[in-house]
């Protein structure tokens, strides 16, 4: 009888063509995936128009498949085209909570193991001229990064900005403890989910965070162009959406002199959303659900586990931490010139990949031990010290 992975492993035909290890910049494409995407097409193909009519079904099953995920209600779920997008709009609530109170000399505390993802939405509100100062606390040696981030933060602190699973590191940063510690405090924690969601459960991350973004295309194996927001209950109504459409107001299409908002997330909507995509994400959501979040957590932490063992018994450089509380699918090697290593891991059927200067080997439920076992012995050949 086949792994439950080994079933997810034959929905992959990418995975029978090389051994894939960069779910983190996309993930390989499930045959279902495909098939929901084909099934769209050929909708618009034969009937036109007439897609629309269903325009908002996939969305909807994306919110409900995501909210079973998190365990939230669908009334939180936003539909994005990117975190980028997720982590602006985030920014752009918090930033319209505070002029609406009239707040002077705001600032915002930057986790130092950010992605431009969550901190260029503040760069670009002081281009545009907000009064909020950016904070970039470093942990000194040893310190924890929950820890630096709360010393940063005082009474004007508006929002705080976190990458959950670092890019760069693979670090996993403890989003309840932060929250712990920053209860009472008036400000939002924006947490970037892009390196955890479809690898880790992210129950505890919604339920302590004001916002949690993460992309369909990543580990939860979807399509490019498809994120989500989380948002948490008293943003929905206050301030609500910041850009709004025809597809914001109860039951579309509104009256244009007129102007009423859904409640909740239906208020996020925009005009024409990316059918095509959401079809894509409602069945990579599906298959994912019927996988079991603990499960694929923990076949992840075997895996990078195994891998990390090779590693240090190797004496490669990497500055992933070892504990699994510490860490999730993402493992970085510093190596001195990782772009030669990945092109020739490449050419050996390894598909790697390189991200803010370090070698990224990211290990997803679908990787089998023998491929990462091969995968360190080509380390092993190649010496790329
Ligand atoms: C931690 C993190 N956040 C955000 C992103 C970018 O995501 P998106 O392209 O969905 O904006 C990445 C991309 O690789 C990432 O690693």
């Amino acid at each position: 009888v086949a792994e439950w992975w080994q079933a997810l492993r034959s929905q992959l035909p990418l995975c029978e063509r090389t051994a894939y290890f960069f779910a983190g910049a996309q993930g390989p494409l499930p045959l279902g995936v495909r098939a929901a995407m084909d099934d769209a097409i050929a909708a618009w193909d034969e009937t036109g128009w007439r897609i629309r009519q269903r325009m908002w079904e996939d969305l909807d099953r994306c919110r409900d498949l995501i909210a079973g995920m998190v365990g939230c209600s669908p009334a939180r779920v936003v539909a994005c085209d990117s975190t980028s997008d997720a982590m602006s709009l985030a920014a752009a609530m918090v930033l319209q909570r505070r002029r609406a109170a009239g707040t002077e000399g705001a600032n915002v505390v930057l986790h130092d193991e950010v992605h431009a993802s969550g901190s260029y939405p503040w760069h670009n509100a002081v281009r545009l001229g907000e009064p909020v100062e950016l904070r970039w606390p470093v942990p000194d040696d040893g310190e924890d990064a929950v820890e630096a981030i709360v010393a940063a933060v005082d009474a004007a602190t508006i929002a705080v900005s976190v990458a959950h699973i670092s890019h760069r590191t693979g670090r996993r940063l403890d989003v309840a403890a932060l929250s712990d510690r920053l209860r009472g405090r008036d400000l939002a924690v924006i947490v970037d989910a892009a390196q955890s969601a479809g690898a880790l459960g992210l129950e505890a991350e919604v339920a302590a965070a004001d916002f949690v973004g993460f992309p369909a295309n990543k580990w939860l194996l979807g399509p490019p162009g498809v994120g989500f927001l989380v948002i948490a209950e008293p943003w929905l109504a206050d301030p609500g959406p910041t850009s709004v459409g025809w597809g914001s107001c109860p039951s579309p299409p509104p009256d244009a002199r007129a102007f009423e908002l859904a409640v909740g997330a239906d208020a996020f909507r925009l005009g024409t959303p990316n059918q095509l995509g959401l079809a894509g994400a409602a069945a990579a959501l599906q298959l994912r659900s019927g996988l079991g979040e603990g499960r694929v957590a923990a076949r992840i932490e075997e895996l990078t586990e195994r891998f990390l063992a090779g590693v240090d018994r190797q004496g490669l450089p990497s500055p992933t931490p070892r504990a699994w509380p510490g860490r999730a699918g993402v493992i970085s090697l510093a190596l001195r010139d990782p772009e030669a290593v990945r092109a020739r891991l490449a050419r050996r059927g390894f598909d790697t990949g390189v991200s803010a200067g370090v070698l990224r080997v990211d290990i997803h439920a679908y990787n089998e031990e023998s491929e990462v076992d091969r995968l360190l012995a080509e380390l092993r050949s190649l010496r790329p010290l």
